[in-house]
């Protein structure tokens, strides 16, 4: 949904200020357009040539360090779609909240006629001051989005409200912001993610190397397209959506077929363990003298097997990963499993898959039609599902 933006970050000189490299990626990794800027001071704290190679732009900072003449305050304004400041500081908020224009960031703050997203970060007294409270309530009342900082550990070594709020909300919040697309408002849809997992004993257990990063990317994308989501994941994570813990095949099954012809969509991106372990034992299993032992295992339900047997309203769309023969062995499965849509996926590849940030997937409908979705971003793949599922 930031494939084709151009986002304007502001740097002011906090120490959270070696964060952005990260947010820089992030945007980047979904196709957004980089250009960033700084306050003289943050380039103490960050350097240009790495701004510079992670953007693949030309970094700003004062204004009069321009090569051509343009007065870049106002090109910067033109290119892009949202400016995102981060971190912002008392001193930078107080300056915006005020109207002073004394670098080439608050020159350009000052401006710019699009959305901004302001995340501060600062110590706890700061944070507090009466006079910066007011500043940013100041921008809060004229519609800056604000990204409120977290309480934790402080880099000046104190424990507070101040550090810099998760990257995460930022990109959330530039994706909420930039995009108008509501086209899944009034839908309910259920997504599950990660691997489930098999106790063995109180210490052991058998699963597989799913980070669930698929199923989470269609959550997100689900909940900026308007959507109420419940992620139904295998590992706790913090998200503005309704997340339910399992853990094992049977728990998934059980919180999953609550929602069948209760929501308008499931998808199934989990990687379900197929068996689990027979005999759970009570008590840590000892080392014994026998070189080898056998650990029995007994089938799991199929759940989205199941689920499409017993659906009526729900779409049902499962994945499919498969490390050969993908689209023969998709095919086989789409019949075999009974669901409208199945998206299949070759884990056999390094570049994508497992753990990776992007994918390449093939979806098929239950005619048998099939669509290539290229190798992307797994945020940008998950909107693409989406905008299939729900053409
Ligand atoms: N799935 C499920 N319950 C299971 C196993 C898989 O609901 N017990 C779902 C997965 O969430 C996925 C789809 O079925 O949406 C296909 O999973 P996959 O692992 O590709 O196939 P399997 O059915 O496990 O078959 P195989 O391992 O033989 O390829």
């Amino acid at each position: 949904m930031l494939k084709g933006k151009t986002i304007l970050i502001g740097i002011s000189a906090g120490i959270a200020a070696y964060k952005i490299c990260e947010l820089v990626r992030m945007y980047k990794r979904v196709g957004a357009n980089v250009r960033v800027m700084l306050t003289p001071n943050a380039l103490n704290l960050v350097t240009r040539l790495t701004l510079e190679s992670l953007s693949q732009n030309e970094v700003f900072v004062e204004n009069f360090d321009i090569k051509e003449y343009k007065p870049e305050h106002i090109s910067l304004c033109d290119e892009a779609d949202i400016l995102v400041l981060a971190p912002a500081t008392a001193n930078t908020i107080s300056k915006i909240a005020n109207g002073i224009c004394d670098n080439l960031l608050t020159s350009t703050v000052c401006a710019f006629n699009k959305p901004i997203i302001i995340a501060p970060a600062m110590n706890t007294n700061m944070w507090n001051n009466k006079f910066v409270q007011e500043n940013l309530q100041k921008l809060s009342d004229n519609n800056y989005y604000i990204c409120n900082p977290e309480s934790g550990f402080l880099a000046c070594g104190t424990e507070g409200v101040g550090r810099l709020c998760k990257l995460e909300t930022i990109f959330d919040k530039t994706i909420e912001v930039l995009n108008n697309n509501k086209k899944l408002q009034n839908k309910k849809i259920v997504i599950t993610a990660g691997g489930t997992l098999e106790k063995i004993d109180p210490v052991r257990y058998i699963s597989n190397f799913s980070s669930g990063k698929m199923g989470v990317a269609l959550a997100d994308v689900a909940y900026h397209m308007g959507a109420d989501v419940t992620l139904v994941s295998t590992f706790s994570i913090e998200k503005p959506y309704n997340v339910e813990k399992v853990q094992s095949t049977i728990d998934m099954e059980k919180e999953v077929t609550k929602y069948n012809n209760n929501v308008d969509c499931i998808i199934m991106a989990a990687a379900v363990a197929d068996y689990r372990v027979k005999d759970y034992r009570e008590q840590k299993m000892k080392k014994t003298s026998d070189d080898e032992i056998v650990i029995q295992l007994v089938k799991n339900p199929d759940i989205l097997k199941k689920i499409s047997a017993e659906k009526n309203t729900t779409k049902i769309v499962g994945f499919c990963a498969e490390s050969e023969n993908l689209l023969e062995n998709a095919k086989i499965k789409i019949k075999n499993k009974g669901c409208d849509y199945l998206i299949a996926n070759d884990i056999s590849r390094k570049d994508i898959g497992f753990s990776s940030d992007e994918n390449e997937v093939y979806i098929l409908d239950n005619n048998l039609n099939i669509e290539h979705i290229e190798k992307d971003s797994k945020l940008n793949i998950a909107h693409k599902i989406l905008e299939k599922i729900f053409e």
